[in-house]
Formats: C-alpha cells, structure tokens, sequence
C-alpha cells in the first residue's frame, strides 16, 4: 500500500481553522465554537471548523438578502454567466486539491474524488449559459371586455436561497445548487454536512476568488439541528433546497409552511434493478455490482434491489461475488484501494445493524457481511450480497446507504413490475436487456424518476433529476431546476 502524497497546500488549508463566510468575510461563529472534522479511514481529527448557530444564520440570511437586493440585481445576465465560467475553470485549476480533501473527510477512493471535483466543473460549465437564456413569454390573452391587452411573463430569481446538502457527494451537492442559484440571480446561504464541511470551505474561497459580489454566497458550517433547523425555518428564506434523508427532508417541508418557503427535496431511494433474460448477463452483473458497490454504496441512486430472471439467477450470484470479491478495501488515498470506508462510526453502525437484522429476518448472505480484518481503524465494511426468497427482510425494503445489494429472483414481468414500484420511494430504477421492447414498456411503468436501460447512475447537468413519491419533490438539472429558482411574474398592459 502506497498513498498518494498530500499537496502542501492541502496540508496548510487543513492546519487553519475553517470559518464561517458572511457578507463577504471570513469569521469565527458568534458563539466562538468549533468542531473537529474525522478522516473516516484512519479515525483521526483532519480539521477545526466553527460551529455555527442560530445567531450566524441570521447573520447569513441577513447578508443575503442585502445582496440580493443590492448589488447583485444590478449583474447582468452576461457577466452572471463569464462569473460562472470563471469559477469552473478556478475549480478546474484545483481538481487535485480538492479531490483531496473529498478523499480525506468523506473517505472515498481518490480517483473517484478526481471524478466527482471534474465533475463540478462541467456542472458549473452547464448552468454559465443559462443566465443569457432564461426568458419570458408573450401569450395570446383575449379579455372579455373587448380591450386589446398585451400580456407577457417575466421570469426573476426567486430570492434567498437556502442550500443544506448531505456529505456522499460533499463537492458536487454543493454545486448541484449553486449552479442554479447564481444562473438565475438568486443568492444562497450554503450548510454542507457536519461529516464534509471542508471542500466545501475550499469552494467558497473560490467563489470569493472568483469575484462574486459579497452576500451571494454565504457559507454556514455546523451541526443539521443548530443551523440547519434554523435555516429551514428562517422566515427571510424564499427558498429550500436539501439532498439527504427523508425523515430530514419531511421536518423541512414542514418549517418551510412558517413562510411558505418553496421547497425543493432529493430523498432517499431503494431502487431496483431488473435483469432480464435476454440481457448480456456478465455486463449486466458488472452494471449491477458497479450500482451497488460505488461510493461504498452511499448514493442515493444506488441500486440496492437487483430483480434476477430465475433463468440467469445461479449465473448472477456467481458474477456478483467475483465483483465483491475483486474489491480492494483500504484508504481512499491509497490508488489501489477501490473501496473506502464509510463516512463515519455512525453510518458503519447503521450499516452493520442492516447486516445482522437482514439475516435475523431469514435473507440468505451470499458474501461480505463483516468487516475486513486487515484494517484496524477506519469505518470499513465488506461489499456485501443477500439473496431474500421471500422479499421481506429490512434488507429488501428499508434504504441501507451501504455496500449491501438484496437480490430477488422472478419469472413473470408484469408482476415483477408491481414488486419493483412495491416501495415508498422512487428515485430511480433500471433494466438490462437486448430487447427494444421490453426496455421502453418496463421503462415506461416504472415509478421512478430515473430510469436507466443497460447502464447505471448516469447523471448529466442537461437531464432533469429527482424523485416520485418519497424520494423528493421536484427535479434537479436542466430547465426544470431554472423553473424552481425562479418566479413567474404576468404583466397585463392595456392597448386600448
Ligand atoms: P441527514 O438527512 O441528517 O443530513 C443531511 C443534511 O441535513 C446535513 O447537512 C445535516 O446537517 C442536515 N440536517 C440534519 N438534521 C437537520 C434538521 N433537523 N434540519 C435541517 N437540516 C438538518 O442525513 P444523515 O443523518 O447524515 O444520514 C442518515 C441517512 O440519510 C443515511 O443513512 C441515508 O439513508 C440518508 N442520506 C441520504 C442522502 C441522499 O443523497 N439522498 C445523503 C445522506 C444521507
Ligand atoms: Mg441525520
């Protein structure tokens, strides 16, 4: 094992505790407390960062509002948009350091943390051309009285923008709605997750270096209840956009009605994953483990059900423990490591209790289930496959947000369709198959806002994300997300 080295200024971002940014200043939190940030892999402190309260939000809040209706109204579309740019390409500069600090406070493989600090910087690339296009309409009114009228819309930003994001993807959920936020003019208080707050104090700096006028980003660190409760019930907040659990996700919906705040929710997921009996068996298997395993499981996407034809079943479970198997577990800085550990003790005892209930309750444990011997410390699991006959162990219904995949088999497609849409969640599902088909009637009757045909977690800023039933409310990405941060105004002019 040989980890990569840690940049220097990687190392001297970590030595200075991390502060709060309101109104354009770096400071300490009102109450002058701070947190210690772990590296999940070795259980050792990585960095001080103030833990923010009440007091700060207002302050926050306070600071984005007056932009808001300050300075930043008067930015024009275009210089919104070259803003844009020139934050991606600083993101750009330091895909390495940050990548980094993903890797060190979240634990995930470095080459993934590579993958998802690029990723931000298509993302930001994406919304850089939104600014010049978010435009009205002129609509054929026909008033009863007879006098001509012109109506047009106009679409404006929709204001303070509260952002409280989970610490699976700690750079990328940050962006995700960033984007949006300052394509359309609105501006933003930002609360990364307690676990990941530190990439998140990195992107910020580069907003300021940016030259993003003061106020519209503000960044709040600290734990979900002190800042985040407050945030959410803030009643100079116009809008909420939060990725994480659903029983967070339902306390916020329910502080958002204080102001009538619009909400927007990413949630959990149980997502199945059907292969057929015609599909390419060993890529579907591939696409199923990858589904599963990536992120040590800890997406919200992860396809968690796999639904195997009774036909490929023997075949499957013969692919998917050589897959587990070939997974080399170990810290994320280590190249070689293709699995991490989990983001916390926390999240490793939700997992492992999964474990133990899944076979309590009778599902058959196919491989993995432990944790590997040879890592003494660090928050690892094995990847891990049950088999469940009877689909009604935890481990087949309840999200786990761990390396664990629940197979089932079956045999005839309309039931199997009942069994997949069978959950309270909705966020995504898939199909592997070579028939044409099949793939668009299943992919049609599935009740998912996702759905992927012989591929998995594919993502891309120009396709709307987000989930039915509990999974959410409302999409990310694309025309949709520019809908949700902005206001429709109708303007009546009377000609006569
Ligand atoms: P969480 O939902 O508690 O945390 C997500 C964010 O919400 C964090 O920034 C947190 O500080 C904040 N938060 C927590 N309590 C809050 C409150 N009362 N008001 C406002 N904000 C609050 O998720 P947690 O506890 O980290 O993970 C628990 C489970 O949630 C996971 O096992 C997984 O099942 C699910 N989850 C789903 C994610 C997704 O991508 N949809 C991401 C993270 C977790
Ligand atoms: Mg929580």
């Amino acid at each position: 094992m040989k980890s990569i080295e840690v940049l220097a200024s990687v190392t001297d971002f970590l030595s200075r505790p991390a502060r709060l940014f309101i109104g354009g200043a770096w400071q300490e939190a009102a109450s002058g407390r701070s947190f210690a940030v772990e590296n999940p892999a070795t259980e050792n402190p990585l960095a001080e960062v103030a833990q923010g309260a009440a007091a700060d939000v207002d302050a926050a809040v306070a600071a984005a509002r007056a932009a808001f209706e300050g300075p930043w109204r008067q930015v024009s579309p275009a210089r919104r948009g070259q803003l844009l740019l020139a934050l991606a390409d600083l993101l750009e500069q330091h895909v390495e350091e940050l990548a980094q600090l993903i890797t060190l406070e979240n634990g995930k493989p470095i080459a993934n943390a590579r993958g998802e600090a690029a990723s931000a910087v298509n993302i930001l690339r994406y919304f850089a051309g939104w600014p010049t296009k978010i435009e009205g309409s002129t609509l054929p009114v026909s008033p009863a009285s007879g006098v001509p009228m012109l109506n047009y819309t106009l679409r404006e930003p929709v204001g303070v923008c509260a952002l409280i994001v989970p610490w699976n993807f700690p750079l990328t959920m940050c962006v995700w709605k960033l984007g949006p936020v300052l394509a359309t003019g609105c501006t933003a208080v930002l609360k990364p997750a307690e676990q990941t707050p530190l990439v998140a104090v990195r992107l910020v700096q580069l907003i300021e270096a940016a030259g993003f006028p003061p106020g519209v980003v503000n960044l709040i660190t600290g734990l979900g209840a002190e800042t985040g409760a407050p945030l959410a019930q803030h009643a100079d907040v116009d809008k909420i956009a939060f990725t994480g659990s659903t029983q967070v996700g339902r306390l916020i919906a329910q502080a958002a009605t204080g102001n009538m705040k619009k909400v927007s929710l990413e949630l959990g997921g149980k997502s199945p994953n059907i292969i057929l009996p015609d599909a390419d068996i060993v890529r579907a298997a591939k696409g199923a483990a990858d589904g599963i395993f990536y992120n040590q499981g800890q997406v919200c996407t992860a396809g968690s059900r796999l639904y195997v034809h009774a036909s490929v079943l023997d075949q499957v479970l013969e692919e998917l423990q050589r897959h587990a198997a070939a997974h080399v577990l170990g810290p994320g800085l280590d190249p070689s490591s293709s699995m991490g550990p989990l983001v916390s003790a926390r999240q490793l005892e939700t997992v492992s209790g999964y474990l133990q209930r899944g076979l309590e309750q009778g599902a058959e444990l196919i491989c993995g289930g432990a944790r590997p011997e040879h890592l003494q410390r660090g928050h690892f699991i094995e990847p891990s496959v049950f088999y469940d006959r009877a689909e009604r162990a935890c481990v087949a219904r309840e999200e786990i947000f761990g390396p664990v995949l629940t197979v089932m088999s079956w045999s005839d497609i309309d039931e199997l369709v009942l069994r997949a849409n069978d959950s309270p969640y909705g966020l995504a599902a898939g199909l592997w198959t070579r028939d044409l088909r099949s793939a668009h009637r299943v992919a049609a009757q599935l009740k998912a806002g996702s759905v992927w045909i012989n591929c998995w977690n594919v993502v891309d800023p120009a396709s709307p994300f987000g989930g039915y039933k509990q999974s959410g409310w409302g999409r990310e990405m694309g025309k949709n997300v520019i809908d949700a941060y902005t206001e429709t105004k109708s303007v009546f002019v009377d000609l006569g």
